[in-house]
């Protein structure tokens, strides 16, 4: 069933019911799965995965994103295929504070057990900054950076008073070393990271998990600006293969790429200095500016 746009029908219907239902997680994010996972920017790409994956393995998910059509559709095709419950907020997080006060409002009561922090917004090409439009520029800022830190806060209360919860937040690999042409998005992602190991120190103390996850490539829209990254592969993973390994650390690693593919290349691309580092996705950077530039229509 997919609950109403406003919310669900009973907001005790997502509380401890689906124990049968889970055996295939591991036994702490068991417990989690037992309450409630909200998943920011669910409608697409990883965070759907995300939904998806916790769905097929029995979890209970609240999808955040900012279409409600959209929301009403993965909504629907999770409850179509797992005997799982679902709730959607439409919320748009590019607009800043008082999207807060209504999910706050429809979480109210709500057990949740795993906070997915997951939207993110990059630009829609790299370019130079002066180049990138003022309002991707405040979008990054209020999504990448506002969105984490404040559904955080949001939530953290009541995994404090129920001594448990697991807060994942996806970072990126652009957070390896400054990436010119998409300078403000890799450094968005510097602040996940610190943000996350700094939060695990403050938090893990009652029984938080605070997970920085850290994917490179991954076939999705948001990488739509270069035809190479749409190509599946081993080390571009479509979303749901993604999704799935990474779900297989949660409660395992604290930080992580999520991904085995990905943790070789990371491993590959942590041998050269910074500066190296910095210039080789610059000049990566220029590339998919190109193939931007020769597939995608004029404005
Ligand atoms: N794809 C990669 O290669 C890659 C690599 C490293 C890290 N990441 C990170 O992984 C996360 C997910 O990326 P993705 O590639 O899955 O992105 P995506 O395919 O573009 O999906 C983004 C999701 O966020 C939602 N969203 C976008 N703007 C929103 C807003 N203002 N308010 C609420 N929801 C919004 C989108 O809703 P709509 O469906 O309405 O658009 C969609 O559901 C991001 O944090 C990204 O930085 C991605």
């Amino acid at each position: 069933m997919v609950m109403s746009p406003a919310g669900l029908r009973n907001k005790n219907d997502f509380a401890g019911k689906d124990q049968q239902l889970l055996p295939q997680i591991s036994y702490s994010v068991y417990l989690l799965g037992l309450m409630v996972t909200v998943v920011t920017g669910s409608t697409d790409g990883i965070g759907k995965a995300y939904a998806l994956e916790l769905a097929r393995r029995g979890v209970n998910v609240v999808l955040i994103s900012r279409t409600q059509k959209k929301l009403d559709e993965v909504a629907a095709e999770i409850e179509s295929k797992f005997p799982v419950k679902t709730k959607t907020i439409a919320a748009d997080f590019s607009k800043g504070r008082p999207v807060f006060d209504i999910i706050e409002q429809e979480l109210k009561d709500i057990p949740v057990g795993i906070l997915v922090n997951n939207v993110g917004r990059q630009y829609t090409y790299p370019m130079y900054l002066g180049e990138v439009p003022e309002h991707e520029l405040w979008d990054i800022l209020n999504i990448n950076i506002g969105a984490t830190t404040m559904m955080t806060r949001l939530i953290l209360p009541q995994m404090q008073k129920q001594k448990r919860g697991a807060i994942v937040n996806v970072s990126s690999g652009s957070e390896l070393q400054p990436l010119p042409l998409m300078t403000v998005y890799a450094a968005s992602k510097v602040f996940v990271k610190s943000f996350s190991d700094a939060l695990r120190y403050e938090y893990q103390r009652d029984g938080i998990i605070i997970q920085h996850l850290s994917p490179l490539f991954v076939n999705t829209k948001m990488n739509a600006f270069s035809h190479r990254l749409q190509q599946t592969s081993l080390f571009v993973p479509d979303a749901t293969t993604y999704a799935r390994n990474a779900i297989n650390t949660l409660g395992k690693a604290n930080t992580t790429t999520g991904y085995w593919a990905h943790g070789l290349q990371y491993f590959l691309t942590m041998i050269p200095p910074v500066w190296i580092r910095t210039y080789i996705g610059g000049l990566m950077n220029e590339i998919f500016r190109r193939d931007y530039f020769k597939t995608m229509p004029k404005e």
